[in-house]
């Protein structure tokens, strides 16, 4: 809905490979020019300073979920689209699965899952050979979402395709009308039908075998989940998967780059493992995997000076905001010895991410095997290709040797 009068502006195709290469450019031109600024090139406001945009999601009454936009690529109301109190009730599902309490509860298992991704690699490496990061040890996060729905091994692979194609419906915000982002809509939808058939297999499966010893188990016997339509079962498992595989497999990979980078912080983490986590903390903000969350304007909102009209799509900016340099000195540049401060990397408010302290754990664990295996790494490829989705940014590729 196209605003009336003056307000911001800032026409920019969000698709062009300048943005789609180095965003941040963009992303700060945003959050300088005013707290909201119109994009018609989309269609949209955008939101990128720190202080409003936590206000912005902190109000989940006011500033809600596109619900259309989850309802098309899930086929059914999901919690990530909901208000509360219907979001809590159903996050709740899972919200223990994901405590952080819990989350450690899995490291012995996997280290061992690291351990055998690892093992090829490092042999590989000491044979001369290039390894890409994105096709081995960045697929620790698809194995071990699988592993906690309780997946068998050989259903892994469709499920991270799946997931993978099901991006391409956030891509195709980015892409705008034009007939690639109606292609990577439809192909995206097509995926998540895929997956949500499978998922009700599943969730028979566990029924049948009365087994809650896995995430779809909880949820085939949650009581709450008894309440739900079969589509919205076997969505929420679809967006589990979602959730759990390219998001934190894109981080790895922003990992090894940055890292690979900055060799003299790699050596210092390498040699006090005590900075392994303010570097997962330091990566996430930095990089920005989540470039930009979705929501709609219940209402007229006020965000500092600028009125966005209620019924206006608008995108909350954290890789924005992240570099607001009202909040960090010098916010880009990577360092992973700043001062501590939470960053907005997982969102924030009621919809902020339930699978955050999984991600750190992994993040975790693979950044110490690295370290221990091959810790001179060097990046093969200066440029790093980064996909045309920023909405979620990780490389194509990175290739490496010892
Ligand atoms: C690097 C990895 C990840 C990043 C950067 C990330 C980031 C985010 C962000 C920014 C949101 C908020 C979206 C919004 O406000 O609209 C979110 C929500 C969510 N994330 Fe993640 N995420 C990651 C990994 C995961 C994992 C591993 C899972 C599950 C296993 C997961 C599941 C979810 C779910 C279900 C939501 C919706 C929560 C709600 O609406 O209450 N994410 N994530």
């Amino acid at each position: 809905m196209s605003p009336a009068g003056s307000v911001p502006t800032m026409s920019v195709d969000l698709a062009s490979s300048e943005v789609n290469n180095d965003p941040f450019p963009y992303l700060n031109a945003v959050r300088e020019e005013a707290p909201a600024v119109y994009n018609p090139a989309v269609d949209r406001w955008m939101v990128g300073r720190w202080d409003d945009l936590r206000a912005m999601l902190k109000d989940d009454q006011r500033c809600i979920q596109d619900a259309e936009f989850f309802d098309d690529i899930f086929g059914a109301r999901l919690f990530i689209a909901d208000q509360n109190p219907t979001h809590k009730e159903y996050r709740d599902i899972w919200a223990d699965s994901f405590r952080h309490g819990f989350v450690q509860t899995y490291r012995d298992e996997l280290e061992t899952l690291v351990d055998g991704i690892t093992g090829p690699v490092d042999v590989a490496l000491a044979k001369g050979e290039e390894v890409d990061i994105m096709a081995t040890l960045a697929s620790t996060p698809a194995l071990f979402i699988s592993r906690m729905l309780g997946l068998e091994e050989n259903d892994t692979d469709r499920f991270a395709t799946w997931a993978q194609t099901m991006n391409g419906i956030a891509g195709s915000v980015v892409e705008g009308p034009t007939e690639r982002g109606a292609r990577m809509r439809e192909e995206g939808l097509e995926a998540s039908r895929a997956m949500c058939a499978f998922a009700g297999e599943q969730l028979d499966q566990r029924r049948e075998a009365g087994r809650t010893d896995d995430l779809i188990g909880l949820l085939a016997h949650s009581p709450i989940g008894d309440e739900m339509t079969q589509a919205q079962r076997e969505g929420h498992i679809s967006l589990l998967t979602l959730g759990g595989h390219e998001t934190t497999h894109k981080l790895l990979g922003q990992m090894i780059v940055l890292l690979g980078r900055n060799p003299d912080q790699r050596a210092a983490i390498a040699a006090d493992r005590s900075l392994v986590r303010p570097a997962v903390e330091e990566i996430l903000r930095f990089a920005g995997v989540i470039g930009a969350v979705v929501r709609e304007a219940a209402e007229d909102l006020e965000i500092g000076e600028v009125t966005i009209p209620a019924g206006s799509q608008v995108l909350g900016l954290p890789t924005a905001a992240n570099r607001d340099p009202g909040r960090w000195e010098d916010p880009d540049r990577f360092d992973i010895f700043r001062e501590p401060k939470a960053h907005i990397g997982f969102g924030f408010g009621p919809h902020a991410c339930i699978g955050m302290n999984l991600v750190r754990l992994e993040a975790e664990i693979v950044l110490n095997r690295v370290l221990d295996g091959f810790p001179d790494y060097q990046l093969v490829e200066p440029q790093i290709e980064y996909g045309r989705n920023w909405f979620v940014r990780g490389p194509v590729a990175v290739n490496i040797t010892a």
